[in-house]
């Protein structure tokens, strides 16, 4: 089978920062609460008309930069996300035609924040078994169209932003191993009740503020850091490895307290995890795309390291994916 790697990583953020602080005046909270319960100090916001597939098209851009393809190598664009611009067309069709991308197959996937592993899962067997070439993935979110800025209990917890990259051959190590999970019986713990064909728009679905994130937030906690770690250690053990080899942790930025007591379970030590959830909060699907962006930037992750991204997300969905970068 033929080896698959991400080639080239990209992300975009909007410019407005909303901290701690901003929303000590819009809900009954504080930055303590906030800090010591989800590690979280700011998130990213839109501005008005600014819309997920703008912050898209700019990280796709960067990840095809730094990946030195054009947008016509392209065979495949996946675009994971829960906010889309609107109910259709896709946003990788929006993608696609921003960035002229002539002969690609498009379609977005509805992962919720497991939807990056999950489109890199597909586009693994895209390249590994077909035709494809090169495949830009995806993870882009605007929350805050769909976070209830009265909810103390929600609103403090997300933000938007948008991760890309590009996979393709490689010569050497690439995508060791894959695993995905879902459990439907949840989906009633974390969901946007109405706006689709069960409870489509209407003044009562608007006054009841049904178009908004609801969630049960201890229980989901729950469920992540089971799932989470299940997670991992399946996709380890498929890829022949242990939590030993492990040189870099790329979880997605749901909860400080998860993510910790995640890497407790897994024997792993602080700095083998990367970390940014303190400056962009829960942004789903973007979370491990931005996080292993940054973790590279940064040079936190190095030629020939083991890479575990870990997800979980409504659904519920879960998955990790191990990478020999
Ligand atoms: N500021 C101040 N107090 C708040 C608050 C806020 N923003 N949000 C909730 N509280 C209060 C609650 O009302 C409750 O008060 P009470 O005891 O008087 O009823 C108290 O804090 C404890 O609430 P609880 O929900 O039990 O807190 P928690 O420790 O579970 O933390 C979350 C809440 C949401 C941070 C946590 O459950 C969590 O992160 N869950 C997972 C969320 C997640 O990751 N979702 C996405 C998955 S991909």
């Amino acid at each position: 089978m033929k080896r698959i790697g991400i080639i080239g990583l990209g992300e975009y953020f909007p410019d407005k920062v909303l901290t701690n602080q901003d929303l000590e005046k819009m809900v009954d909270t504080s930055d303590e609460w906030i800090t010591t319960r989800t590690g979280i100090k700011q998130r990213r916001i839109v501005k008005e008309g600014q819309a997920t597939s703008d912050l898209a098209i700019k990280a796709s851009k960067s990840a095809l930069k730094e990946a030195n393809i054009s947008a016509q190598d392209l065979d495949l664009i996946i675009v994971a996300t829960i906010t889309p611009d609107m109910q259709f067309p896709s946003v990788s069709c929006l993608v696609q035609k921003a960035l002229g991308a002539k002969k690609v197959a498009c379609f977005d996937i509805s992962a919720a924040c497991a939807g990056f592993v999950y489109g890199i899962a597909i586009a693994q067997q895209f390249l590994a078994n077909s035709f494809y070439k090169n495949a830009l993935v995806v993870g882009a979110e605007v929350l805050s169209s769909i976070t209830d800025w009265k909810d103390r209990n929600t609103c403090v917890l997300f933000g938007d932003g948008a991760g890309a990259a590009v996979l393709s051959e490689v010569k050497r190590g690439g995508i060791l191993s894959v695993y995905l999970g879902s459990d439907g019986s949840f989906a009633d713990l974390l969901k946007v009740p109405a706006g689709g064909s069960r409870y489509p728009a209407t003044h009562q679905t608007v006054d009841n503020r049904l178009h908004y994130i609801k969630m049960q937030g201890n229980e989901v906690f729950k469920f992540a850091v089971k799932y989470m770690t299940e997670s991992a250690q399946i996709a380890l053990n498929k890829a022949g490895l242990s939590c030993e080899d492990v040189d870099c942790f790329i979880p997605h930025q749901a909860n400080l307290r998860i993510l910790l007591a995640v890497a407790k379970k897994l024997g792993l030590a602080k700095d083998k995890i990367y970390l940014n959830i303190e400056k962009y909060g829960n942004i789903s699907s973007a979370s491990t795309a931005t996080a292993l962006c940054e973790a590279v930037k940064e040079k936190r992750i190095k030629r020939g390291d083991i890479v575990v991204l870990d997800a979980f997300g409504a659904g519920f969905v879960w998955g990790a994916c191990v990478i020999e970068w």
